[in-house]
């Protein structure tokens, strides 16, 4: 008899075109995870209602990032892929763990802080009720993994207290997510200022590469790329521009930073930042071909997201029953 698999849950927001650091600390990733677990990987489109959205850029960045699932290898036959606003159940058990969660916990969260700054004219409910939300995603479907970047630990360690005092105050009912995170690229910097994480929402453009970015692009950016006056190549905390650059090449060369190391002694930045370039280019680029292959055919992408849809919900809706139940909502049985 087959094994039963650990559940794994996952997202990326629609809410502008993925990085290179979406894909280094996320999507990547899921691939390889998805022979190992039972893996669930939604679009968190409600999640990018709690800043401002052009309504019709929603839509098609939504139908993208699918498409951007799909030619990442995110497998439909393997893995259950939906969009988050088709299943209701997420919004309705955020309600239920928005009855166990104090403001004080949210206020706190860094991602909050820093949204609210930013978007000072729209600082909503929805923004700071975000990391519920995402824990929702987690719980409905019992996920015991959760691979994400290290920006996201913080909301993973709400939904793990979330899923402890619910089990506490209740009955026990969720497990307990651990989070996956990856060795490296676990944080990618921006390439015009290293001290802050790479953003798909940055307004200055130079400072992350779009997984849509052409070759050239790709090149001139990384020209671009801000580092600092020494010139050896290497894997330093003090030089978070180099080593940025260093742990990118890694991921998608396959090297360690000890042979990236040895391969760059004597060779400038200059030199290093285009090999980085190409190396990059060379994972992006057909990536990005396959992609428009599949947004090419809406009718194939809606059939993937109907029948994850109804994967996820029949899921989603049996652990929303058990929630309900052990909270104390009424049921009442059909006799006839
Ligand atoms: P989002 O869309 O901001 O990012 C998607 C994934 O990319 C990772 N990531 C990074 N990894 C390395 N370096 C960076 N600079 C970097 N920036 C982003 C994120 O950690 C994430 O894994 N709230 C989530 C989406 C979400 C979710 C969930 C994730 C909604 N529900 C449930 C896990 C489980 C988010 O904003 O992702």
């Amino acid at each position: 008899m087959e094994e039963k698999r650990a559940r794994l849950f996952s997202a990326v927001q629609p809410s502008g075109i993925p990085t290179i650091a979406n894909y280094i600390g996320a999507i990547k990733n899921w691939v390889d995870l998805q022979d190992k677990y039972e893996c669930i990987y939604s679009i968190a489109d409600l999640h990018t209602l709690t800043v401002k959205q052009v309504p019709a850029t929603l839509r098609q960045r939504t139908l993208e990032l699918i498409a951007l699932y799909l030619a990442c290898g995110v497998d439909p036959e393997k893995s259950t892929v939906f969009v988050q606003s088709h299943v209701p159940c997420h919004a309705e058990l955020t309600w239920i763990l928005n009855t166990i969660t104090y403001p004080g916990e949210l206020a706190r969260m860094t991602q909050y802080k820093d949204k609210s700054r930013n978007h000072a004219d729209n600082v909503n409910m929805g923004l700071m009720d975000y990391p519920v939300l995402m824990a929702a995603d987690i719980l409905l479907y019992n996920a015991e993994v959760v691979p994400v970047g290290k920006d996201q630990k913080q909301h993973l360690e709400i939904a793990r207290d979330l899923a402890e005092r619910f089990n506490n105050r209740y009955s026990p009912t969720f497990a307990v997510p651990e989070g996956i995170i990856p060795k490296v690229g676990a944080n990618i910097m921006s390439l015009q200022d290293p001290a802050h994480k790479m953003s798909k929402s940055d307004p200055n453009e130079n400072a992350f590469i779009s997984m849509n970015d052409d070759r050239d692009t790709i090149i001139r950016k990384f020209k671009r790329a801000v580092t600092d006056s020494e010139s050896r190549v290497a894997f330093d905390e003090n030089r978070a521009g180099i080593s940025n650059l260093v742990s990118i090449y890694s991921v998608f060369s396959g090297k360690t930073f000890a042979e990236i190391e040895k391969q760059f002694e004597g060779v400038g930045y200059g030199e290093f930042k285009i090999e980085v370039a190409e190396a990059v280019a060379s994972t992006i680029c057909p990536i990005n071909e396959r992609k428009n292959e599949y947004l090419a055919n809406k009718a194939y992408l809606d059939k993937i997201m109907i029948e994850g849809k109804e994967r996820a919900e029949y899921m989603a809706r049996k652990m929303l029953a058990k929630v309900y139940k052990n909270v104390g909502l009424y049921t009442p049985e059909r006799k006839s």
